[in-house]
């Protein structure tokens, strides 16, 4: 008897295909709708590997209903969706896909940091509904992204592809980093700087630290609070890591310009939020690796750990291994 694998998103027939000869593959049939929970503990009791994205929670109820699970292969690069400690403790291999989707996230992240400086999904919104009557000396101004300052809080890999496209644009980089990367700084001419340093310095503050205990909320009403009144704030990484109740508060009130969110704390990020009453926001729905090349690279990365694992080889790319 194979093995069972359960994919918890439909995944294109090609990738899966391959898969067959090696596991019985169960499949969630829908490309947009998550698999809901009371099907995923019901699946999970008998897998033996299990494929999931980032709104399938893992946590200790899943892992508890899953006894015969050896492996998650997790089509994202950040997995603080799943309970990897513990998965580890119980001998189970959980894997991710970074590099593949570094360039394609830096992309969006400085397109994302764009938009928001010149408002343009607000200017095209207004165009759209017949409000560009004239051209004003002061219609539709946003602020300059060229020479000014951006601070990066986390220079892993996004980081530093994002301040290559900074350094494009003649900006001054600033960073904040758990550990100083002093190769970086030399290559690049970036600075480091202390989150407060940072925070009272930027025009662009974009985070990009991974969501964990510690990453939990640290920018909040007091860092915000640090800004300046024209900043802007950026996030890619993940919810949680920007307080949405201070940072909607400071959006209200002006204490700084705008913000860029492609991340939030609930997603999909539900219609009466807050956040989306501001006319000083720009929002995305979690995009930041979303070309096709990168998904079917991610996905790709997926498909080739499950094959090496069912082949009693080393999956690629495991976390905390
Ligand atoms: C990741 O990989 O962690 C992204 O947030 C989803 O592509």
């Amino acid at each position: 008897m194979k093995p069972i694998l359960y994919i918890c998103r439909e995944m294109p027939e090609e990738m899966v295909a391959p898969l067959r000869e090696f596991y019985e593959v169960d499949m969630w049939p829908s490309t947009s709708e998550a698999v809901p929970r009371e099907v995923l503990l019901e699946k999970v009791a008998t897998a033996t590997a299990l494929w999931v994205v980032i709104s399938d929670r893992i946590d200790q109820e899943v892992l508890d209903a899953a006894p015969e699970l050896k492996i998650i292969v997790n089509m994202a690069v950040g997995y603080n969706h799943i309970l990897v400690e513990e998965a580890r403790a119980r001998g189970i291999i959980v894997t991710n896909t970074p590099d593949v989707l570094t360039e394609t996230t830096a992309d969006l992240a400085f397109a994302l940091l764009m938009a928001t400086a010149r408002d343009m999904m607000g200017a095209e919104k207004a165009m759209r509904a017949g409000k560009w009557t004239s051209w004003e000396p002061l219609g539709f101004t946003g602020v300059d992204v060229y020479g000014s300052t951006l601070g990066i809080i986390g220079m892993g890999r996004i980081g530093e592809a994002v301040m290559r496209r900074a350094k494009a644009f003649n900006m001054n980089v600033l960073y904040h980093n758990r550990r100083r990367k002093p190769g970086v700084e030399d290559m690049h001419g970036c600075r480091y700087a202390t989150l407060e340093t940072l925070l009272s310095n930027s025009d662009f503050v974009l985070v990009l630290v991974p969501f964990s205990e510690e990453t939990k909320g640290i920018i909040g009403a007091e860092e915000i609070g640090m800004m300046k009144e024209t900043a802007i704030l950026v996030n890619v990484s993940r919810g949680g890591i920007v307080d949405e109740t201070a940072l909607f508060k400071a959006l209200q009130s002006h204490t700084i310009r705008a913000a860029g969110l492609d991340v939030f704390e609930i997603e999909p990020l539900p219609m009466d939020s807050p956040l989306l009453t501001l006319p000083n926001i720009t929002v995305l729905p979690h995009i930041g690796s979303a070309t096709i090349k990168t998904r079917l690279a991610m996905i790709s990365l997926n498909q080739k750990a499950l094959l090496a694992f069912a082949k009693g080889e080393e999956p690629n790319h495991q976390v905390m291994k």
